[in-house]
């Protein structure tokens, strides 16, 4: 049992294999949280310390004991209203026009398995793996019903949060503000990790320390954002990769979003994360319900690599479905930074032919196939085929890739529209926009209301009839530009367009994952924009960054690394010098730095020399030889590119009999001083042979010492290195 109700304590405890999480009902009906760390055993109700308080309100059935404050208790779910000033979980605009709720506990249940999320993705895990705890509380005013969903997955160390809100009142009532998950810590100092970055150039690392003023991280901008991602990092100042007291919260969904971390007067901590509440007002009519987006929760003692492998392992492998799931991904060309919108079926053909040449799997036809498509001002919407550019059919040329033994990918954008194209002469009230004012534009292109079931019924029938023209094997399922004008025709309450768009969304890429299950989706957003755990639920791979320069990408891959497995990053060798950066790098360190993800090429072949042809040859079968040490094994990030001269990772095998370590040369200079990288993770007292020079090192000297990266006086060398146990 890894949950377990205490009828004596009123405890409820949720073990995972290494972390404990406990909360406790009090004397009043409260729900207060006791404790997340490590393993323990045990009432913890100790903790909890009561003081008269000034300015800290009491809850009326308190009575005359002005000790007990709201303000100053650990909760699970704190709401607006309650004397707790803190920034709430919960806010909630009630029937008769009053802000506040009070939810008291009622009743719970424990079941074998983890709950599921209707319209919802989320983590998933069966009577074996998994056990779900639900808390039914009501507000006794309002009638209004939360019962929070815990999910335990005991042996990933992981605790999901969820609730589902129901109103048994009589009249609708409005959420304000709905978070899934809240941490409040007694004590401690903490510094918050979170993830910030723009368009080609996501998830850079930011620690800071917590403070007093809250600091805010989020989305308003309908999708999760190249600007912060859906998750954070709590971790204690001296938390180091490899030591430490750390937590992660990450959250699945994929629209706006809030995460908010606070030390409050009485030095606790309050960690919150969930929908934000900007333009968000959502209303709940007698008897509706309301799921609210699933937060992801873990523990690591030992430093932020175990919290990553913990959040790896778990989105890997029970969050990401479908058949790619656990298996190799094709090797991929896509047409995109070949071409760009310039091809032709012909063109397209020729690029399949020298790539099938060189070993790679897929051709990917980007952006430019459909509708009035030859730059990116019109023809979104139009989904036809253009076989006047094509000079011939989808099926005809989707024949021709295949019988080069490629598999054919296809590029989509189905939530958007341009102006110039029928889709939008014919409905233009399809868009998100506000009456009677012009909407904003991006990238000259609008949004179409997918908060609308028949907004989404209609372009999802478009998509199939192009998927059903021929053996499409793959899908780029794009999305280029922020929501603006959040009105739809189709409803009173424009405070639940934006979180019912999402909901549009994710109900047609269920139904397209239903109905062509051996289709693999990679999701993208210009790039990592929606680069986000409700995404991966549908497409186990996503694109990881517009920036495909290899420098930038060492620094893009590792902030991604912290909160997303390695096989969900889409990873292109490109041209040089690069179409971002203009910076020439080695096709080597290219290489390299591609292969730590999923590996594949976007960039024209023809011009390629005999010499980089064979390199792009033998980097492909190096590829094949480590796929599964790369997809399956634990990963270290063994430099940090920010601060380090090198960026540095490490995969190892579960079995610890494969070691793959990448290292990438950032810096040159005259008289080089000597770059040692460290490895990690390796058994004490193991042999490793690398293959290469078939030297064998010693685990420990690996990982004390380390080893030197060759002396070159050449700019942005990268070095792969596979280590073999040898020991057994
Ligand atoms: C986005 C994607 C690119 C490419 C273009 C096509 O920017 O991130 O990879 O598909 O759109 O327009």
């Amino acid at each position: 049992m890894s949950i377990i109700y205490s009828e004596k304590d009123k405890t409820f405890t949720l073990h995972t294999k290494n972390t404990t999480y406990q909360m406790k009902v009090d004397s009043y009906g409260f729900l207060l949280h006791l404790y997340y760390g490590r393993r323990t055993e045990g009432c913890m109700d100790y903790l909890l310390c009561y003081a008269d308080r000034g300015f800290s309100g009491n809850p009326y059935d308190v009575g005359e004991d002005r000790t007990y404050s709201l303000d100053a208790l650990p909760q699970e779910l704190p709401c607006q209203g309650t004397g707790d000033y803190r920034s709430p979980a919960v806010i909630v605009k009630n029937a008769d026009g009053s802000y506040g709720c009070d939810f008291r506990y009622r009743s719970h249940e424990i079941q074998k398995g983890k709950y599921k999320l209707p319209g919802l993705p989320a983590v998933y895990a069966d009577q074996e793996e998994g056990e779900t705890l639900r808390i039914q509380m009501e507000d006794p005013a309002t009638r209004l019903q939360v019962t929070l969903l815990y999910g335990v997955l005991p042996e990933f160390d992981i605790i999901t949060r969820s609730a589902c809100i129901c109103n048994l009142g009589e009249k609708r009532i409005y959420l304000e503000k709905v978070q899934a998950a809240c941490l409040d810590w007694l004590h401690g100092e903490y510094d918050l990790i979170s993830f910030y970055g723009r368009h080609a150039m996501e998830r850079m690392v930011q620690r800071v320390p917590v403070s007093h003023g809250a600091q805010v991280i989020g989305s308003r901008r309908g999708t999760s954002s190249h600007q912060y991602n859906p998750m954070m990092i709590l971790a204690e100042h001296e938390t180091t990769e490899d030591a430490g007291s750390c937590y992660a919260m990450s959250l699945v969904y994929s629209g706006s979003f809030k995460g908010e971390v606070e030390k409050d007067q009485y030095n606790q901590t309050r960690a919150l994360l969930g929908l934000s509440d900007e333009l968000f007002s959502y209303p709940l009519e007698k008897e509706e319900r309301f799921y609210v987006p699933e937060v992801v929760l873990s523990y690591a003692s030992g430093g932020l690599a175990k919290l990553s492998h913990n959040l790896h392992r778990c989105f890997r492998t029970h969050l990401c479905r479908g058949m790619y799931k656990d298996c190799p991904r094709p090797i991929l060309l896509n047409s995109w930074e070949a071409s760009y919108f310039d091809f032709s079926g012909d063109s397209l053909y020729e690029l399949a032919s020298q790539a099938a040449e060189l070993g790679m799997e897929m051709l990917v036809m980007d952006d430019g196939w459909f509708g009035k498509r030859n730059d990116d001002n019109s023809g979104l919407g139009d989904w036809y085929v253009n076989e006047g550019k094509l000079g011939e059919s989808l099926g005809s040329l989707i024949k021709r890739i295949n019988s080069l033994g490629l598999k054919f990918g296809i590029w989509l954008e189905p939530e958007s529209v341009n102006e110039d194209s029928q889709l939008y002469q014919e409905h233009p009230d399809w868009v998100l926009a506000v009456p009677g004012r012009n909407p904003v534009r991006a990238r000259n292109q609008l949004v179409l209301d997918f908060s609308r079931p028949d907004v989404v019924d209609y372009m999802f029938q478009e998509i199939c009839r192009v998927l059903d023209q021929g053996n499409i094997e793959y899908v780029k399922w794009d999305m280029n530009r922020s929501l603006a004008d959040c009105y739809s025709r189709n409803t009173q309450d424009q405070g639940r367009v934006q979180h019912d768009y999402v909901l549009g969304l994710y109900d047609f890429l269920e139904r397209l994952v239903q109905r062509y299950p051996n289709i693999l989706l990679e999701g993208c957003s210009g790039g990592g924009g929606r680069f986000d755990l409700g995404m991966l639920y549908y497409s186990p791979q996503i694109w990881c960054s517009d920036n495909t320069d290899a420098l930038d990408r060492v620094h893009i891959q590792y902030g991604t690394s912290f909160g997303y497995p390695i096989c969900s990053m889409g990873s292109h060798v490109s041209a040089v010098p690069n179409h971002q950066t203009g910076r020439t790098t080695p096709l080597g360190t290219r290489g390299v730095t591609a292969m730590a993800g999923t590996f594949g090429y976007e960039l024209d072949l023809g011009s390629l020399g005999d010499e980089e042809k064979d390199q792009i040859r033998s980097q492909i079968q190096e590829y094949k030889e480590h796929e599964a040490l790369i997809r399956t094994g634990l990963y270290y990030r063994l430099t940090d590119p920010g601060q380090d001269p090198v960026g540095a990772w490490e995969f190892i095998s579960e079995d610890s009999r494969e070691v793959l370590v990448g290292a990438v040369m950032q810096e040159v200079h005259g008289n080089m001083t000597v770059t040692y990288i460290r490895l990690k993770g390796l058994p004490e007292g193991a042999l490793y042979e690398e293959q290469k020079s078939r030297r064998i090192f010693a685990a420990d000297a690996l990982m004390e010492t380390g080893l030197p990266l060759p002396l070159e006086s050449r700019e942005y060398q990268a070095y792969q290195l596979y280590f073999k146990r040898c020991d057994l």
